[in-house]
Protein backbone atom coordinates (compact mmCIF):
# COMPACT_ATOMS: atom_id res chain seq x y z
CA UNK A 1 0.00 0.00 0.00
CA UNK A 2 1.27 3.47 -0.94
CA UNK A 3 1.71 5.77 1.85
CA UNK A 4 0.44 9.51 1.57
CA UNK A 5 2.94 11.68 0.31
CA UNK A 6 4.26 15.41 0.26
CA UNK A 7 5.65 15.04 -3.51
CA UNK A 8 2.35 16.93 -4.99
CA UNK A 9 2.57 19.60 -7.40
CA UNK A 10 0.56 22.41 -9.00
CA UNK A 11 1.80 22.74 -12.63
CA UNK A 12 0.23 26.60 -13.08
CA UNK A 13 -0.18 27.59 -16.84
CA UNK A 14 1.19 31.22 -17.47
CA UNK A 15 -2.02 32.61 -18.81
CA UNK A 16 -5.00 30.67 -16.55
CA UNK A 17 -5.51 33.66 -14.72
CA UNK A 18 -6.43 35.70 -17.93
CA UNK A 19 -8.51 32.72 -18.87
CA UNK A 20 -9.96 32.52 -15.55
CA UNK A 21 -11.16 36.55 -15.83
CA UNK A 22 -12.97 35.33 -18.92
CA UNK A 23 -15.10 32.52 -16.94
CA UNK A 24 -15.82 35.30 -14.73
CA UNK A 25 -17.58 37.64 -17.47
CA UNK A 26 -19.04 34.53 -18.68
CA UNK A 27 -20.81 33.87 -15.32
CA UNK A 28 -21.68 37.58 -14.81
CA UNK A 29 -23.84 37.50 -17.55
CA UNK A 30 -25.82 34.64 -16.93
CA UNK A 31 -26.24 35.38 -13.60
CA UNK A 32 -27.60 38.67 -14.53
CA UNK A 33 -29.96 37.53 -16.26
CA UNK A 34 -30.53 34.50 -14.28
CA UNK A 35 -31.33 36.77 -11.61
CA UNK A 36 -34.25 38.74 -13.64
CA UNK A 37 -36.05 35.71 -13.74
CA UNK A 38 -35.48 34.47 -10.24
CA UNK A 39 -34.47 37.33 -8.45
CA UNK A 40 -31.08 37.89 -6.71
CA UNK A 41 -29.04 34.68 -6.07
CA UNK A 42 -26.01 32.14 -7.13
CA UNK A 43 -24.90 31.30 -10.60
CA UNK A 44 -25.15 27.93 -10.54
CA UNK A 45 -26.67 25.64 -7.01
CA UNK A 46 -29.13 28.55 -7.08
CA UNK A 47 -31.91 26.87 -5.38
CA UNK A 48 -31.32 26.10 -1.98
CA UNK A 49 -33.40 23.54 -0.70
CA UNK A 50 -32.35 23.19 3.38
CA UNK A 51 -30.66 25.31 5.61
CA UNK A 52 -29.72 23.22 8.76
CA UNK A 53 -27.10 23.96 11.78
CA UNK A 54 -25.17 21.14 12.80
CA UNK A 55 -22.17 20.00 15.15
CA UNK A 56 -19.13 18.72 13.31
CA UNK A 57 -16.36 16.88 16.37
CA UNK A 58 -12.92 16.71 15.01
CA UNK A 59 -11.62 13.06 16.86
CA UNK A 60 -7.94 12.70 18.34
CA UNK A 61 -5.59 10.33 17.99
CA UNK A 62 -5.93 11.06 14.19
CA UNK A 63 -2.63 9.56 12.18
CA UNK A 64 0.23 12.71 11.94
CA UNK A 65 -0.32 13.48 8.22
CA UNK A 66 -4.11 14.10 8.53
CA UNK A 67 -3.13 16.83 11.57
CA UNK A 68 -3.36 19.93 10.14
CA UNK A 69 -5.31 22.76 10.39
CA UNK A 70 -9.02 22.24 11.29
CA UNK A 71 -8.05 18.44 12.37
CA UNK A 72 -4.93 19.46 13.92
CA UNK A 73 -6.56 19.02 17.55
CA UNK A 74 -9.77 17.47 18.87
CA UNK A 75 -12.67 19.59 18.87
CA UNK A 76 -16.41 20.52 18.48
CA UNK A 77 -17.51 23.32 16.08
CA UNK A 78 -20.78 24.64 15.20
CA UNK A 79 -21.52 24.36 11.36
CA UNK A 80 -24.09 25.39 9.16
CA UNK A 81 -25.29 23.43 6.12
CA UNK A 82 -27.00 24.63 2.69
CA UNK A 83 -28.17 21.75 0.91
CA UNK A 84 -28.76 22.71 -2.95
CA UNK A 85 -29.53 21.73 -6.51
CA UNK A 86 -26.89 22.34 -9.11
CA UNK A 87 -28.09 23.66 -11.69
CA UNK A 88 -28.48 27.48 -13.01
CA UNK A 89 -32.05 27.32 -13.02
CA UNK A 90 -34.38 26.56 -10.14
CA UNK A 91 -36.06 23.58 -11.68
CA UNK A 92 -38.40 21.20 -9.73
CA UNK A 93 -36.82 18.43 -7.75
CA UNK A 94 -37.75 15.38 -9.55
CA UNK A 95 -35.39 16.65 -12.50
CA UNK A 96 -31.89 14.91 -12.86
CA UNK A 97 -29.00 17.55 -11.41
CA UNK A 98 -25.89 17.67 -8.74
CA UNK A 99 -27.22 17.98 -5.27
CA UNK A 100 -24.87 20.11 -3.20
CA UNK A 101 -24.55 19.51 0.33
CA UNK A 102 -22.34 22.52 1.78
CA UNK A 103 -20.39 22.94 5.16
CA UNK A 104 -19.23 26.13 7.10
CA UNK A 105 -17.28 24.88 9.74
CA UNK A 106 -17.90 27.97 12.83
CA UNK A 107 -15.78 29.64 15.51
CA UNK A 108 -12.20 29.40 13.99
CA UNK A 109 -9.35 32.04 13.84
CA UNK A 110 -6.40 31.52 11.34
CA UNK A 111 -4.21 32.68 8.47
CA UNK A 112 -6.38 32.05 5.18
CA UNK A 113 -5.63 30.79 1.87
CA UNK A 114 -5.76 34.08 0.41
CA UNK A 115 -4.00 35.61 2.66
CA UNK A 116 -6.62 37.13 4.93
CA UNK A 117 -7.42 35.74 8.27
CA UNK A 118 -10.89 33.16 8.58
CA UNK A 119 -13.06 33.00 11.21
CA UNK A 120 -14.55 30.11 9.37
CA UNK A 121 -13.68 26.53 6.99
CA UNK A 122 -15.69 25.80 3.86
CA UNK A 123 -16.30 22.57 2.25
CA UNK A 124 -18.24 22.08 -0.31
CA UNK A 125 -19.52 18.70 -2.00
CA UNK A 126 -21.19 16.98 -4.59
CA UNK A 127 -22.32 13.38 -4.88
CA UNK A 128 -20.29 12.81 -7.54
CA UNK A 129 -16.66 11.59 -6.16
CA UNK A 130 -14.67 12.38 -9.32
CA UNK A 131 -15.40 15.94 -11.12
CA UNK A 132 -15.01 14.06 -14.62
CA UNK A 133 -13.71 16.62 -16.58
CA UNK A 134 -10.11 16.71 -17.05
CA UNK A 135 -9.87 20.76 -15.88
CA UNK A 136 -12.07 24.24 -15.79
CA UNK A 137 -12.40 24.53 -19.24
CA UNK A 138 -14.40 21.94 -20.45
CA UNK A 139 -16.98 22.29 -17.29
CA UNK A 140 -17.30 26.05 -18.23
CA UNK A 141 -17.67 25.56 -22.38
CA UNK A 142 -20.25 22.81 -21.06
CA UNK A 143 -21.97 25.42 -18.62
CA UNK A 144 -21.99 28.45 -21.68
CA UNK A 145 -23.91 25.48 -23.79
CA UNK A 146 -26.41 24.39 -21.75
CA UNK A 147 -27.46 28.47 -21.02
CA UNK A 148 -27.51 28.69 -24.80
CA UNK A 149 -29.82 25.47 -25.11
CA UNK A 150 -30.22 21.71 -25.84
CA UNK A 151 -28.54 22.48 -29.52
CA UNK A 152 -25.77 24.14 -28.34
CA UNK A 153 -25.23 21.72 -25.86
CA UNK A 154 -25.17 18.94 -28.85
CA UNK A 155 -23.00 21.31 -31.01
CA UNK A 156 -20.25 21.61 -28.18
CA UNK A 157 -20.16 17.89 -27.47
CA UNK A 158 -20.09 16.74 -31.58
CA UNK A 159 -17.07 19.96 -32.42
CA UNK A 160 -15.06 17.78 -28.88
CA UNK A 161 -15.57 14.17 -29.94
CA UNK A 162 -17.06 14.04 -33.97
CA UNK A 163 -19.94 13.49 -34.85
CA UNK A 164 -20.74 9.76 -33.18
CA UNK A 165 -18.33 11.00 -30.07
CA UNK A 166 -20.73 13.55 -29.59
CA UNK A 167 -23.65 11.67 -28.99
CA UNK A 168 -22.05 9.01 -27.16
CA UNK A 169 -20.60 11.66 -24.81
CA UNK A 170 -23.60 13.60 -24.57
CA UNK A 171 -25.74 10.36 -23.73
CA UNK A 172 -22.88 9.95 -20.67
CA UNK A 173 -23.18 12.86 -19.35
CA UNK A 174 -27.04 12.43 -19.19
CA UNK A 175 -26.55 9.56 -17.76
CA UNK A 176 -24.62 10.51 -14.98
CA UNK A 177 -26.56 13.35 -13.57
CA UNK A 178 -29.37 10.88 -14.01
CA UNK A 179 -28.41 8.36 -11.71
CA UNK A 180 -31.00 7.99 -9.43
CA UNK A 181 -30.71 10.17 -6.30
CA UNK A 182 -31.39 8.61 -2.76
CA UNK A 183 -31.77 12.01 -0.16
CA UNK A 184 -29.66 13.99 1.39
CA UNK A 185 -29.65 11.91 4.80
CA UNK A 186 -28.04 8.34 2.79
CA UNK A 187 -25.79 9.65 -0.01
CA UNK A 188 -22.30 10.64 0.25
CA UNK A 189 -20.98 14.40 -0.76
CA UNK A 190 -17.11 14.86 -1.80
CA UNK A 191 -14.96 17.49 -2.40
CA UNK A 192 -14.26 15.99 -5.67
CA UNK A 193 -11.36 18.22 -6.05
CA UNK A 194 -8.25 18.15 -3.65
CA UNK A 195 -7.36 20.95 -0.80
CA UNK A 196 -3.95 20.78 0.93
CA UNK A 197 -3.62 19.32 4.49
CA UNK A 198 -0.35 21.08 5.79
CA UNK A 199 2.18 19.90 3.54
CA UNK A 200 0.10 16.66 1.99
CA UNK A 201 -2.99 16.98 -0.25
CA UNK A 202 -6.41 15.18 0.20
CA UNK A 203 -9.98 14.92 -0.46
CA UNK A 204 -12.71 15.10 1.36
CA UNK A 205 -16.10 13.15 1.86
CA UNK A 206 -19.02 12.77 4.37
CA UNK A 207 -20.88 8.95 4.72
CA UNK A 208 -23.91 8.80 6.35
CA UNK A 209 -23.47 6.85 9.60
CA UNK A 210 -27.07 7.47 10.74
CA UNK A 211 -28.46 4.54 8.52
CA UNK A 212 -31.71 6.23 7.05
CA UNK A 213 -34.57 4.41 5.04
CA UNK A 214 -34.01 5.22 1.49
CA UNK A 215 -37.26 6.92 0.11
CA UNK A 216 -38.35 8.59 -3.36
CA UNK A 217 -39.20 12.02 -3.28
CA UNK A 218 -39.86 15.00 -5.68
CA UNK A 219 -39.23 17.40 -2.33
CA UNK A 220 -35.83 16.65 -1.06
CA UNK A 221 -36.04 20.01 1.13
CA UNK A 222 -39.30 18.82 2.64
CA UNK A 223 -38.12 14.97 3.24
CA UNK A 224 -35.09 15.97 5.00
CA UNK A 225 -36.67 18.89 6.80
CA UNK A 226 -39.26 15.93 8.11
CA UNK A 227 -36.50 13.71 9.23
CA UNK A 228 -34.49 16.36 11.37
CA UNK A 229 -37.93 17.09 13.03
CA UNK A 230 -37.98 13.37 14.09
CA UNK A 231 -34.65 12.96 15.26
CA UNK A 232 -30.79 13.38 14.55
CA UNK A 233 -28.78 12.32 11.80
CA UNK A 234 -25.14 11.81 11.10
CA UNK A 235 -22.20 11.58 9.33
CA UNK A 236 -18.60 10.84 9.19
CA UNK A 237 -15.91 12.84 7.91
CA UNK A 238 -13.26 11.17 5.79
CA UNK A 239 -10.04 12.36 4.21
CA UNK A 240 -8.06 10.66 1.87
CA UNK A 241 -4.61 11.64 0.79
CA UNK A 242 -2.39 11.80 -2.32
CA UNK A 243 -0.11 9.10 -2.77
CA UNK A 244 1.56 10.10 -6.66
CA UNK A 245 0.57 11.78 -9.55
CA UNK A 246 -0.26 8.94 -11.61
CA UNK A 247 -2.89 7.62 -8.91
CA UNK A 248 -4.08 10.53 -7.65
CA UNK A 249 -3.60 13.58 -9.72
CA UNK A 250 -3.72 17.03 -8.83
CA UNK A 251 -4.28 18.54 -12.37
CA UNK A 252 -6.57 16.18 -13.91
CA UNK A 253 -10.02 16.09 -12.16
CA UNK A 254 -11.50 13.60 -14.30
CA UNK A 255 -9.49 10.89 -12.64
CA UNK A 256 -11.32 9.37 -9.49
CA UNK A 257 -8.54 8.75 -6.60
CA UNK A 258 -9.20 4.79 -6.35
CA UNK A 259 -9.96 4.04 -2.45
CA UNK A 260 -8.04 0.99 -3.14
CA UNK A 261 -4.88 3.10 -3.43
CA UNK A 262 -5.91 5.54 -1.26
CA UNK A 263 -8.53 4.65 1.33
CA UNK A 264 -10.60 7.38 3.57
CA UNK A 265 -9.67 8.04 7.23
CA UNK A 266 -12.41 8.95 9.79
CA UNK A 267 -10.88 12.21 11.27
CA UNK A 268 -14.29 13.89 12.46
CA UNK A 269 -18.50 13.09 13.17
CA UNK A 270 -21.02 15.59 11.79
CA UNK A 271 -24.08 15.92 13.84
CA UNK A 272 -27.16 17.66 12.15
CA UNK A 273 -29.62 17.44 15.52
CA UNK A 274 -33.31 17.72 15.76
CA UNK A 275 -34.51 20.68 14.51
CA UNK A 276 -37.67 22.57 13.71
CA UNK A 277 -36.41 24.10 10.05
CA UNK A 278 -40.28 25.95 10.09
CA UNK A 279 -39.55 27.42 13.32
CA UNK A 280 -38.77 31.29 13.32
CA UNK A 281 -35.09 29.86 13.83
CA UNK A 282 -35.25 27.97 11.25
CA UNK A 283 -36.32 30.55 8.95
CA UNK A 284 -33.70 32.77 10.20
CA UNK A 285 -30.98 30.62 9.21
CA UNK A 286 -32.85 30.00 6.19
CA UNK A 287 -32.34 33.67 4.65
CA UNK A 288 -28.89 33.41 6.77
CA UNK A 289 -27.52 31.02 4.60
CA UNK A 290 -28.70 32.16 1.44
CA UNK A 291 -26.72 35.19 1.91
CA UNK A 292 -23.72 33.86 2.83
CA UNK A 293 -20.67 32.79 0.62
CA UNK A 294 -19.05 29.61 0.75
CA UNK A 295 -16.23 29.32 -1.08
CA UNK A 296 -13.47 26.60 -1.09
CA UNK A 297 -11.32 29.88 -0.38
CA UNK A 298 -12.88 30.27 2.50
CA UNK A 299 -10.10 28.11 3.94
CA UNK A 300 -7.47 27.89 6.13
CA UNK A 301 -3.95 28.51 4.79
CA UNK A 302 -3.72 24.67 5.81
CA UNK A 303 -6.11 23.91 3.21
CA UNK A 304 -5.89 25.80 0.35
CA UNK A 305 -7.60 24.62 -2.56
CA UNK A 306 -5.45 22.62 -5.35
CA UNK A 307 -5.31 22.06 -8.82
CA UNK A 308 -7.07 23.79 -12.12
CA UNK A 309 -10.59 23.41 -11.34
CA UNK A 310 -9.98 24.99 -7.40
CA UNK A 311 -7.49 27.87 -8.74
CA UNK A 312 -10.67 29.08 -11.56
CA UNK A 313 -13.22 28.72 -8.89
CA UNK A 314 -11.22 31.40 -6.86
CA UNK A 315 -12.11 33.32 -9.14
CA UNK A 316 -15.72 32.34 -10.27
CA UNK A 317 -17.24 32.10 -6.72
CA UNK A 318 -16.10 35.88 -5.62
CA UNK A 319 -17.79 37.25 -8.99
CA UNK A 320 -20.96 35.41 -8.18
CA UNK A 321 -20.62 36.58 -4.52
CA UNK A 322 -20.31 40.18 -5.37
CA UNK A 323 -23.09 39.46 -8.37
CA UNK A 324 -25.15 38.79 -5.39
CA UNK A 325 -24.13 40.98 -2.85
CA UNK A 326 -23.30 37.65 -0.61
CA UNK A 327 -22.08 38.03 3.13
CA UNK A 328 -18.55 36.97 3.84
CA UNK A 329 -18.40 35.35 7.54
C1 LIG B 1 -15.02 19.69 -7.86
C2 LIG B 1 -15.53 20.77 -8.41
C3 LIG B 1 -16.73 21.51 -7.86
C4 LIG B 1 -17.54 21.26 -6.78
C5 LIG B 1 -17.45 20.12 -5.79
C6 LIG B 1 -18.50 22.35 -6.72
C7 LIG B 1 -19.50 22.47 -5.78
C8 LIG B 1 -20.30 23.58 -5.59
C9 LIG B 1 -21.28 23.72 -4.54
C10 LIG B 1 -21.60 22.67 -3.49
C11 LIG B 1 -21.84 24.96 -4.68
C12 LIG B 1 -22.93 25.57 -3.81
C13 LIG B 1 -22.28 26.46 -2.78
C14 LIG B 1 -23.29 26.98 -1.81
O1 LIG B 1 -24.04 26.16 -1.23
O2 LIG B 1 -23.33 28.21 -1.58
C15 LIG B 1 -21.23 25.59 -5.81
C16 LIG B 1 -21.53 26.85 -6.28
C17 LIG B 1 -20.99 27.39 -7.40
N1 LIG B 1 -20.10 26.78 -8.26
FE1 LIG B 1 -19.16 25.02 -7.99
N2 LIG B 1 -18.27 23.22 -7.75
C18 LIG B 1 -17.20 22.74 -8.47
C19 LIG B 1 -16.62 23.30 -9.57
C20 LIG B 1 -16.98 24.50 -10.10
C21 LIG B 1 -16.34 25.12 -11.22
C22 LIG B 1 -15.14 24.54 -11.99
C23 LIG B 1 -16.99 26.30 -11.44
C24 LIG B 1 -16.73 27.33 -12.48
C25 LIG B 1 -15.57 27.51 -13.10
C26 LIG B 1 -18.04 26.42 -10.44
C27 LIG B 1 -18.91 27.49 -10.30
C28 LIG B 1 -19.78 27.67 -9.26
C29 LIG B 1 -20.51 28.92 -9.02
C30 LIG B 1 -20.45 30.16 -9.88
C31 LIG B 1 -21.26 28.75 -7.84
C32 LIG B 1 -22.13 29.78 -7.13
C33 LIG B 1 -21.22 30.54 -6.14
C34 LIG B 1 -21.96 31.53 -5.26
O3 LIG B 1 -22.59 32.48 -5.77
O4 LIG B 1 -21.89 31.38 -4.04
N3 LIG B 1 -18.01 25.31 -9.64
N4 LIG B 1 -20.30 24.72 -6.36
Amino acid sequence: MKQPSTEWREIIAPDEETRYKGYVEFFKQLQEKKSKQYGNGRTLHRKQLLALSAELEILGNLPDYAKHGLFAKAAKYNTWIRLSNGGMDKRPDKEPDIRGFTIKVLGLSGPGALGNNVTSQDFLLINREVFGLKSSEPFVQIVMAISRGPLALLGYFIRTHGFFGGLKAIGEAKASVARKFTGFASEKFYSAAPLSCGPYAMRVRIVPSSKPNVETTDDWAKEMSDRVKQGPITFDMQLQFFVDESTTPIEDASVNWEEANAPYVTVGKLTIPQQDTHSEAGKKLDTEVESVAFDPWNALVQHKPLGDVMRARKFVYLGSQQGRKAISI
